[in-house]
């Protein structure tokens, strides 16, 4: 399969700032966490998830400590190298999801989580095809949590509105159930996009996409 670069990795040095903003909030005892509390709601105890673009770990160790089965996913070096020194507990799969050898996890992830602005880095013209991928994983009832700037973002991503992703996610066969303005639950807002998403053959009818925009 053609590598195709993602935007994160097209920015190259024009990212390390992520990597360094965490590393000091981690180190002053700051709360990382809050996607991952969100997350955690939204699955039963030692559930199984699946993050995608884990970056330098925080979403995924904070759920590893909430006693979550997790699998990790981060294509970038220098970050996978990052996770491992500061979460030495959390196993990290060094690899792009659409390269990810997922057989494994086939039809078995509780939870697949796209947060901090993963969608909008992902290689241009491969969004359905990442959401396809995250969807062959899930299980029945699984669930997607995914959470980016639709505009504004860092100024390496693309801009992504709320209703080309809703087209987006439901190609890949997933429902969006919920959109939320914050990982707090704020109502739905232009500044930043937090989803829930299920499989489509889930039973039920989504409660909450917003039309404010
Ligand atoms: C802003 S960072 C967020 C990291 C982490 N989710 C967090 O919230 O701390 C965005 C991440 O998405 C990752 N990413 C972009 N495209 C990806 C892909 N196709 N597969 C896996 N990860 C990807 C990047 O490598 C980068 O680590």
């Amino acid at each position: 399969m053609t590598h195709r670069p993602t935007r994160w990795e097209l920015a190259g040095e024009g990212n390390r700032g992520y990597g360094a903003k965490f590393a000091q909030l981690v180190a002053e005892g700051s709360d990382v966490d809050g996607e991952a509390r969100l997350a955690d709601v939204l699955v039963p105890r030692g559930a199984r998830v699946l993050d995608v673009g884990s970056g330098m770990g925080r979403v995924s160790a904070a759920l590893q400590a909430r006693g979550h089965r997790v699998v990790a996913v981060e294509p970038d070096a220098t970050l996978v190298e990052q996770s491992r020194r500061t979460y030495p507990d959390l196993e990290v799969i060094h690899a792009d999801i659409l390269e990810a050898d997922l057989t494994g996890l086939r039809a078995s992830v509780d939870l697949a989580v796209l947060v901090g602005n993963v969608m909008v880095f992902v290689a241009a013209g491969t969004e359905r095809e990442v959401l396809r991928r995250v969807r062959a994983t899930l299980a029945p009832g699984g669930r997607v949590l995914v959470g980016f700037h639709p505009v504004d973002g860092p100024t390496t991503a693309r801009d992504y509105s709320p209703d080309e992703f809703a087209g987006d996610a439901t190609a890949a066969g997933l429902r969006v159930d919920h959109l939320f303005g914050s990982y707090e639950l704020h109502p739905a807002s232009p500044d930043y996009a937090v989803w829930v998403l299920s499989r489509d053959d889930a039973p039920g009818a989504p409660t909450s996409f917003g039309h404010a925009l």
